[in-house]
């Protein structure tokens, strides 16, 4: 509550500022600045996706997805149409360009989309999506998380909820259009990202914005928080310094196929993908999608003596997208339940194995953590040479808190 009096001096000056502006910027001592723009997006892009899912045949070089699942048994009994896959479910790592061309080599873009998409409608064809998009160039280093629903309309929009990187803590919308469809076997969907939420540096280009953070800075923001009153809840936005951070090791130890279950926390959903087995080195597990339920604890120490009965789990899954290395993706939930804390948090993103840390995207939160978002950074802490078991440790920054 200390803080109070001076946010809601600040919360009044930049309400009467938005008055004559859409765009809210808040200034901070050093670093990032939130832009927010919800008329015109602070940052744009337009992207191809490129989709050329493994067809059985030997021809593995040129294949960047496969089918992980069969269609369901309710697509195969849908009589009239069948054909529609429901249920099937598709894991990627395609590239992106910013023309229509293919590029010459499809596994090394600056630009790629690593994640899934299942057909789910019996009558129609229509997809959902859960992916990142992975920037990996001089123009732009880090990731941005997707989500949302493709249904067979001209364009659809799905939900940019999170960033790392150069587009730390980004929100926004991509339109998708499908701009090529070739059997089943290719397509190519243009995808037009307009980021709404931006942090960015001093030195970018924002006429409109500086402007006001120059109000801000002028009224007197010595602190790099900005709180807004609300009834109950304040909300902390500070993007300099972690509004809450913790530190935490993931255990994850896939169950073996051996009767010794007790000590098992995740295990196979899917084999690894037709196209997998089929390029030379198949120990990548291309495809394969691993549901877990996983200690979390403070140390790196395994929790005794009960792998199942933990303060703090992860649960969710991870899906191996990579045909020449180890790479994955993840989507899961870190649930508390202790004296300390108890909620949420909600996190999605790409594992870039062949990077020494990762960050993921903390998409929001319930409970202690109600809302909450950030950007969680992985390393792998030990890892069996077979993957059966590895130790991640996993720091959660938040930068968005309601307390
Ligand atoms: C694929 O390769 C295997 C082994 O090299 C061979 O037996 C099979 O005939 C090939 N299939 C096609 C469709 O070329
Ligand atoms: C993929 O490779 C096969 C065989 O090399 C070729 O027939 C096919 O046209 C290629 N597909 C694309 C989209 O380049
Ligand atoms: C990013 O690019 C660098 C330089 O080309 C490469 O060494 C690194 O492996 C790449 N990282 C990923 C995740 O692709
Ligand atoms: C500033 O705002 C005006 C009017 O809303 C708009 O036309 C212009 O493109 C904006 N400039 C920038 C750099 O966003
Ligand atoms: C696993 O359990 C089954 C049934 O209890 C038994 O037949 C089998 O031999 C066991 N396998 C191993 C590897 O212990
Ligand atoms: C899991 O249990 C098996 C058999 O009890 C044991 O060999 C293995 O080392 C255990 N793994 C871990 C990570 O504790
Ligand atoms: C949380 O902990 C309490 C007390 O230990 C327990 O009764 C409850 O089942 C736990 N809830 C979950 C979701 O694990």
């Amino acid at each position: 509550m200390a803080a109070m009096s001076k946010a809601s001096l600040i919360v009044a000056a930049i309400f009467l500022l938005s008055l004559t502006s859409a765009t809210v910027a808040h200034g901070l001592r050093s670093g990032r600045k939130f832009v927010m723009s919800y008329d015109e997006p602070c940052m744009e892009m337009r992207l191809y996706l490129h989709d050329i899912l493994y067809d059985y045949s030997n021809s593995t070089s040129n294949s960047t997805s496969a089918a992980a699942t069969k269609p369901t048994a309710l697509a195969t009994a849908v009589p009239s149409t069948g054909g529609t896959f429901f249920g099937r479910m598709v894991v990627f790592n395609d590239p992106m360009t910013k023309g229509k061309a293919l590029p010459p080599s499809l596994e090394e873009t600056a630009v790629r989309a690593q994640g899934f998409y299942f057909y789910d409608k019996k009558e129609d064809f229509s997809a959902w999506f859960a992916f990142s998009i992975v920037f990996n160039s001089t123009e732009h280093r880090g990731t941005l998380n997707l989500m949302g629903a493709d249904p067979n309309t001209a364009t659809r929009d799905i939900s940019v909820v999170g960033g790392t990187g150069d587009f730390f803590m980004s929100r926004g919308v991509a339109t998708l259009r499908t701009d090529a469809f070739e059997g089943f076997t290719y397509f190519r969907l243009q995808m037009d990202i307009k980021l709404y939420e931006c942090y960015l540096g001093l030195m970018a280009t924002w006429s409109n914005a500086s402007l006001i953070v120059a109000a801000v800075v002028v009224l007197g923001l010595s602190s790099a928080s900005v709180a807004h009153g609300r009834r109950g809840r304040s909300f902390v936005s500070s993007y300099d310094a972690p509004c809450k951070e913790m530190r935490l090791y993931l255990h994850d130890i896939i169950y073996d196929y051996s009767n010794s279950t007790s000590n098992s926390t995740s295990a196979a959903a899917t084999k690894p993908t037709a196209l997998s087995t089929a390029v030379s080195n198949p120990g990548y597990f291309f495809g394969e999608m691993v549901v877990f339920n996983d200690p979390m604890t403070e140390g790196k120490a395994l929790p005794s003596p009960a792998m199942e009965k933990t303060a703090v789990r992860a649960q969710g899954l991870y899906l191996y997208d990579k045909k020449e290395a180890p790479n994955a993706w993840f989507a899961f939930s870190v649930v508390f339940n202790s004296t300390a804390h108890r909620g949420t948090l909600n996190l999605m993103g790409a594992d870039l194995m062949s990077e020494k840390t990762r960050d993921l995207s903390v998409v929001g939160g319930t409970g202690d953590f109600f809302m909450a978002r950030g950007v969680a950074t992985l390393s792998t802490d030990e890892a069996s040479a077979d993957l059966s078991y590895f130790r991640l440790k996993v720091d959660i920054k938040l930068y968005e808190c309601y307390v």
